[in-house]
């Protein structure tokens, strides 16, 4: 059966997960957003603010904001909501011993490979590859092209830039930033943001 599914945010990235609703073959209703009301985007209605969503208790809802923080505070918001994981068609998901939790937003030719864990409200963008075992915390960021090779574990709340690698075995902890390109061959255990090749830590 079709799944009817508001989401939350109406920004770029909201437009990309609005159509991997459509691919899915599941119905988009429209967007909720605190800045955008009463205006169509991408030809669905804004419907109203986030504190609305009490008016669609029956439908499904993901939210489609980039940053973690902002996730995290609405999905704690939104009490007693059924949250819809998004998973591109493209999206190849290995069958094997793979965990993906709600709310979390695959995208188009993204390789989710066996072992894999990922946990809630996660963005794993366009081209993204978690290749096995890795272990994907809460709310966290997987830029467009990054690479995780085996076994890596990105904390919560941690943003992968474009383009970023992260060798084997290597963990990342929570609330950092990778910039794009980054090469991270260390574990890193202290948040902050890092850059370069190798990653070193520049905030
Ligand atoms: C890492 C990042 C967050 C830093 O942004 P910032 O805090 O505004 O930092 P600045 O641009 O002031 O750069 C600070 C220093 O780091 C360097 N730096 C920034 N990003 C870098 C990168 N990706 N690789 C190498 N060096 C980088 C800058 O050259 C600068 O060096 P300097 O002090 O010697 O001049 C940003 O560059 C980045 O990579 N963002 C990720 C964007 C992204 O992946 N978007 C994907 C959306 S799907």
């Amino acid at each position: 059966m079709d799944r009817e599914v508001v989401i939350i945010g109406a920004g770029g990235h909201a437009k990309v997960v609005a159509d991997i609703i459509l691919k899915s073959g599941d119905k988009l209703i429209g967007f909720l957003d605190d800045r955008a009301c009463g205006s169509d985007f991408c030809g669905f209605p804004v419907m109203g603010k986030v504190e609305a969503y009490t008016d669609f208790r029956d439908k499904m809802f993901v939210i489609a904001i980039g940053s973690a923080q902002v996730r995290e505070k609405i999905a704690e918001e939104l009490k007693a909501v059924h949250w819809y994981t998004a998973i591109h068609p493209s999206a190849v998901i290995s069958e094997l011993d793979v965990t993906i939790d709600e709310g979390t937003v695959i995208m188009a030719s993204a390789v989710v490979n066996p072992g894999a864990r990922i946990g809630r409200h996660c963005i794993i963008n366009t081209g993204a590859i978690i290749e096995h075992d890795n272990q994907i915390r809460d709310y966290a960021h997987i830029s467009v092209g990054a690479k995780l090779a085996g076994t890596v574990i990105i904390g919560s709340h941690t943003w992968i830039g474009a383009g970023a690698a992260v060798n084997n075995n290597i963990s990342v902890c929570s609330n950092c930033i990778i910039g794009t390109g980054s090469v991270v061959i260390r574990n890193i255990e202290e948040e902050g943001t890092y850059a370069g090749v190798p990653a070193r830590r520049i905030k």
